[in-house]
């Protein structure tokens, strides 16, 4: 059946009216005319699997990816940018019932710090979209840039001269699972993590990429389709850093970091900008991205995180960066005093925040709070159940993710006298 993309979802993908039924086509924009030949359906949604843009809508733009309408990567790379970050702007104000602004990314190619390529039967690259099983073989990721290139190079020339097995999607059987590459974007600096099954890697292995500056060899022992594992070795350093602002960070294999290092730095700048008063707890504090960068602008500050291991991360930044935060393990829903605290920043994971934590902060009232949210649907919902106590004084979208529908945003809320 044929129809025309009307708009695009809170997901990205356009949508068409067909008689009664809206079905999602990804991949498109509106005014794209598309035959939809298959469809199946996925948590009550109607999802085009087997289609065509049989008449392509004057809003697109070339893809600079060889793979976008493929690799499960990019959904939106077809759109000009300033459309993309226009449609996230739509999408912030029509969630939080205000107008957001977003703050365009300024690098839209080469921007991500991290990719995760996958190794497998069906090839060496990124999931096939919409499929666990399959895979789409690449030779370079444009959001990462020109060093991921090197990297699956110099991988594939390690796989021809020693012919190690290849993981078996599905069976759970092969060696070489994923390699991982991390950059720097401020400091040049390089990882590489290959990832593999239980098995004995060739003592040759780090020198096809003697460019990098940290190489790492885990093993994951499970079933689970994870790009991380125990570390077996590593050669060269520890550990790779990167810079946002006047403050470095280390980075480890199993350490997270915000994944667009140009707008990390707009995001900690906004944080510091909208933070009050001296005392600031940093909760969800990871490696401390925010706690460090305040503490270096005089704040006083103490950071809570359930991972043991970035908690021991950001101890180490905060001694690498000679400020005194002080980060401990311990869950959002056990902190035990917020009224402390002149400003708390919150920067939850997607679930957004825990009931019990919603219900400590309306009974301990700290003055102000800076929300940093992945998912503006539970930001949202958190927001409702505060506004009993707090009005909402600013908020502003941040787009970390150019060419995928995701936004972050950071709000601030301030106590009602
Ligand atoms: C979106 S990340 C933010 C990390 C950090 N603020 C940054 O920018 O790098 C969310 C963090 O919350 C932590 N986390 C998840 N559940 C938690 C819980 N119940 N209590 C405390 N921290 C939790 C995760 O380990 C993760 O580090």
């Amino acid at each position: 059946m044929r129809g025309i993309v009307e708009r695009l979802d809170f997901d990205g993908m356009g949508v068409v009216r067909v008689g009664k039924r809206e079905i999602l086509v990804p991949f498109t924009t509106p005014g794209d005319v598309v035959e939809v030949r298959k469809w199946r359906r996925k948590k009550r949604k109607l999802i085009a699997v087997d289609f065509e843009v049989v008449k392509p809508s004057p809003k697109r733009t070339e893809p600079r990816c060889p793979y976008f309408g493929t690799c499960g990567g990019c959904l939106l790379q077809h759109l000009p940018y300033e459309a993309q970050v226009e449609f996230k702007a739509g999408k912030l104000s029509a969630l939080l019932g205000i107008d957001v602004e977003v703050v365009p990314s300024p690098v839209i190619y080469g921007h991500r710090n991290r990719i995760d390529v996958v190794i497998s039967t069906k090839g060496i690259g990124f999931r096939r979209r919409g499929t666990w099983w399959d895979a789409v073989d690449i030779e370079e990721c444009p959001v990462f840039g020109k060093t991921s290139r090197r990297v699956l190079r110099s991988l594939r020339e390690f796989i021809d001269d020693h012919r190690p097995s290849l993981y078996e999607i599905g069976k759970n059987e092969g060696f070489l699972r994923y390699i991982v590459m991390r950059e720097g974007k401020f400091t040049g600096e390089l990882m590489v993590n290959l990832v593999t099954s239980e098995g004995s890697l060739s003592e040759d292995f780090p020198s096809y990429f003697d460019y990098a500056d940290s190489i790492y060899w885990s093993v994951n022992r499970t079933q689970s389709d994870v790009s991380y594992g125990e570390i077996e070795r590593f050669w060269k350093s520890e550990f790779i850093r990167e810079r946002l602002d006047d403050v470095v960070y280390l980075i480890h294999p199993n350490s997270f970091f915000q994944t667009n290092s140009y707008q990390a730095v707009a995001l900690v700048r906004e944080v510091s900008k909208l933070v009050d008063g001296e005392r600031v707890l940093d909760l969800y504090s990871g490696v401390g991205t925010f706690g460090i960068y305040l503490a270096k602008r005089g704040f006083f500050v103490e950071g809570i995180e359930v991972n043991p291991f970035a908690v021991e991360m950001a101890n180490r930044n905060a001694e690498l960066n000679g400020v005194g935060a002080v980060f401990k393990v311990g869950e959002d829903r056990d902190v035990e005093s917020l009224a402390e605290y002149d400003t708390v920043v919150l920067d939850p994971p997607r679930v957004g925040l825990h009931p019990k934590l919603v219900r400590k902060i309306l009974k301990d009232e700290p003055r102000s709070i800076v929300y940093v949210s992945c998912n503006p649907k539970t930001l949202a919902d958190n927001l409702r159940a505060l506004s009993e106590k707090y009005s909402l004084e600013e908020a502003v979208g941040i787009d970390m993710f150019p060419h995928t529908p995701h936004v972050e945003t950071v709000v601030k809320l301030k106590l009602k006298v």
